[in-house]
């Protein structure tokens, strides 16, 4: 949806990415909104009052009284003014009240008052990041409808290096303009499968042929789809990324056969299906029941590798309406490669990867994708985080299905 004329509530607590907030608040006005800011407490020791409410134009709430003379601030009042909530930096401390439903404060009294979307952009130090408990807390609020801007990787203030910074403002920007409204999903009734993730081809019980997929493409794919209402079956490899919208059934899978099998059964009655696993196009041809000995193997070993199926070309090859997606990922002479593949698969749009690019690929956070159409219309994104990608993805799609 536009933000234009849009009335958005920021949250902000105390960790030292409020600073970034003061962004969030300019990149939202200019897009449109109208922007008013409460603080937690603790959100004052990193940044003034005074910042949020210049920019925002409006006086800023921390606590309940708002003056000597008795006045207070109404939360009720607040959480039904906001069209969206956003709370960007949100704390450890902050996720785990929420998801516990506490309102010890004015910010966590607005959120247990508010009927509109509410989305959470978490900020902290990796390890608090990764605890049990915070990802048991996040956990809770996906549950309940909260929407969670992952943290990015990076550099954090501790002088650690790993997951835990908040997204970028412009990256939460973007998100908050394309949230779906509640009411106009643009994917309800639709099934869509998609294959995420690596493959592991067993070379004996302990040994195996991989590659480094995180997988984190395709989850962000499924996340969307899922926010749009559709019900997603997403078939994926070993990975160490989760799913979190309840619509999104998991299957998970180890081998390429095993993905293929699993994707077939679920292709015929899906709507939309889209490829964006890296599967393992050889195998070996026979896996050793036992632990190879290196013993045995004194001038080396030679490993008799078969081809997989192609999961993508052969059920785009029995599809009776689906709309398919496939993934290239290119070192070199990617369009040309790409255009081949679109045609070769019958695909209705090819995803295009160019790993030459920094920042793009496997293993990163931010992928730069040109979108290549059937029609022959290419369109060429700039590098952006994943989450991002996969709602330009969906949104080109969506636009297709309509055409
Ligand atoms: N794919 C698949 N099953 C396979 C191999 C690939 O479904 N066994 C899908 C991928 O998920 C991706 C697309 O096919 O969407 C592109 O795969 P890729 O391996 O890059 O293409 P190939 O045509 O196999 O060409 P090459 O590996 O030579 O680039």
């Amino acid at each position: 949806m536009s933000l234009q004329g849009k009335k958005v509530l920021l949250g902000v607590c105390g960790g030292i990415a409020a600073y970034k907030s003061a962004v969030l608040v300019r990149l939202l006005i200019k897009a449109g909104a109208e922007v008013r800011v409460i603080m937690t407490p603790s959100a004052r020791e990193f940044v003034g009052t005074v910042t949020f409410a210049t920019l925002s134009k409006h006086p800023v709430a921390v606590d309940f009284v708002a003056g000597p003379d008795g006045s207070w601030n109404n939360h009720v009042e607040y959480g039904l003014w906001a069209d969206i909530i956003v709370v960007a930096p949100a704390t450890a401390n902050t996720i785990a009240r929420y998801a516990h439903g506490l309102c010890d404060n004015f910010l966590l009294a607005t959120l247990l008052s508010a009927r509109c979307p509410v989305v959470f952009a978490p900020a902290m130090d990796l390890d608090m990041w990764k605890h049990p408990a915070t990802q048991r807390n996040i956990d809770l609020l996906r549950a309940s409808g909260v929407q969670i801007i992952s943290p990015a990787d990076g550099e954090l203030a501790s002088g650690l290096t790993g997951t835990g910074r908040m997204e970028e403002p412009d990256a939460i920007l973007q998100y908050l303009a394309h949230l779906p409204h509640p009411e106009n999903k643009r994917l309800n009734g639709k099934k869509v499968l998609i294959t995420a993730g690596p493959t592991y081809e067993a070379i004996d019980p302990v040994r195996f042929i991989g590659n480094h997929s995180s997988g984190k493409m395709g989850f962000a794919l499924a996340e969307v789809c899922a926010r749009e209402g559709a019900i997603v079956t997403l078939v994926h490899g070993p990975v160490h990324v989760r799913a979190s919208h309840p619509n999104i059934h998991t299957v998970p899978v180890v081998s390429a056969r095993e993905m293929f099998d699993a994707a077939s059964t679920a292709f015929a009655t899906c709507d939309i299906f889209i490829a964006a696993a890296a599967v393992a196009d050889f195998t070996p041809a026979d896996t050793a029941e036992q632990k190879i000995k290196k013993e045995n193997s004194d001038t080396g070993l030679t490993l008799h590798l078969k081809k997989t199926t192609d999961i993508l070309g052969t059920l785009s090859a029995q599809k009776t309406g689906q709309f398919i997606v496939g993934f290239a990922l290119e070192t070199e002479n990617g369009l040309q490669h790409a255009q081949e593949k679109l045609q070769r698969k019958q695909l209705d749009m090819c995803v295009l990867n160019q790993t030459s690019d920094t920042g793009a690929g496997f293993g990163y956070d931010t992928n730069k994708i040109s979108l290549l159409h059937k029609t022959g219309a290419i369109v060429n994104f700039e590098l952006k985080p994943k989450a991002v990608v996969a709602q330009d993805i969906v949104d080109h799609i969506i636009q297709a299905l309509h055409a």
